[in-house]
């Protein structure tokens, strides 16, 4: 057995187009696997860079919080050996704004329904062939408040951590494996321009998107066939289990 290699898996990851995600297709293409990248942003230039370096790559557009359009990208999509739930936002709207109840309502949609519509969506296919990884992309804030964020998205990844657990015991006895990654805070177009405090992260750093996608790509490989419903801290020390 080769534990972390991907060579001939389709894997879709929502959000893909850019950050974690961004940096995960990227991995997940240098361990052999077909990243199919669903985003409502174009990918087509990613996808592009990971077929000039010599992998494979697909994209297919894709809102996470239309249900047909869930749909439609995973039937155009073929076989999907794992699925990477990673698209979220993060509004930064304060509670006591007029605008923080849409924020709200927004945080949830994205990070909440549009997790469980994608994986809705390919839970049959995976099902059907006994055979299939969920890796769901929760936070650090779900575990300890946060160190950026507002109870909208605190409460909507706290919702994931909750849901995780019952997408694994859905999955399971049909070798259906969900997991998921917390991360902390972590360099990519989500945070930038906001000022966090370095000295509350124990290892005195934030995280490259790199150092999140290899947890995931580790969640999907031969090597965790006995991991079920973990949610993998991956916050440099903020928040130890
Ligand atoms: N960056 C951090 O510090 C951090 C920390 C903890 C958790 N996370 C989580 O990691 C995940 C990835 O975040 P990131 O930091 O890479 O952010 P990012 O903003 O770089 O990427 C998020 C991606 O999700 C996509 N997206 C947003 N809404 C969508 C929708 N409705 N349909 C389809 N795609 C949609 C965006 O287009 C974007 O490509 C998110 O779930 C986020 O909550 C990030």
């Amino acid at each position: 057995m080769r534990p972390f290699d991907l060579t001939g898996r389709r894997i879709m990851i929502t959000g893909g187009a850019s950050g974690i995600g961004a940096a995960t297709a990227r991995l997940c293409a240098q361990l052999g696997a077909t990243p199919i990248i669903a985003d409502r942003q174009d990918a087509a230039s990613l996808r592009d860079e990971i077929l000039a370096a010599g992998g494979d790559a697909e994209t297919v557009a894709c809102d996470v919080t239309d249900r047909a359009a869930v749909a439609r990208a995973v039937a155009a999509s073929g076989r999907i050996d794992g699925l990477v739930a990673c698209s979220g936002i993060l509004p930064f709207e304060d509670w006591d704004s007029p605008d923080w109840d849409a924020a709200f309502a927004r945080t949830s949609d994205v990070n909440v329904r549009g997790v469980l519509l994608c994986a809705r969506a390919v839970l049959p296919g995976m099902i059907e062939r006994r055979d299939g990884r969920i890796v769901l992309v929760s936070s650090v804030a779900a575990r300890m408040g946060g160190l950026l964020s507002g109870p909208h998205y605190v409460a909507s990844k706290g919702a994931i951590n909750a849901v995780l657990k019952w997408l694994a015991r859905r999955g399971a006895p049909h070798n259906v494996l969900v997991n998921g990654v917390a991360p902390g805070l972590t360099q990519t177009p989500m945070v930038a321009g906001q000022q966090a405090n370095l000295a509350a992260i124990p290892v005195g750093r934030s995280a490259a998107p790199e150092e999140i996608a290899a947890p995931i790509a580790f969640l999907l490989s031969p090597a965790a066939s006995y991991v079920c419903g973990l949610m993998m801290d991956v916050n440099g020390g903020v928040y130890m289990g």
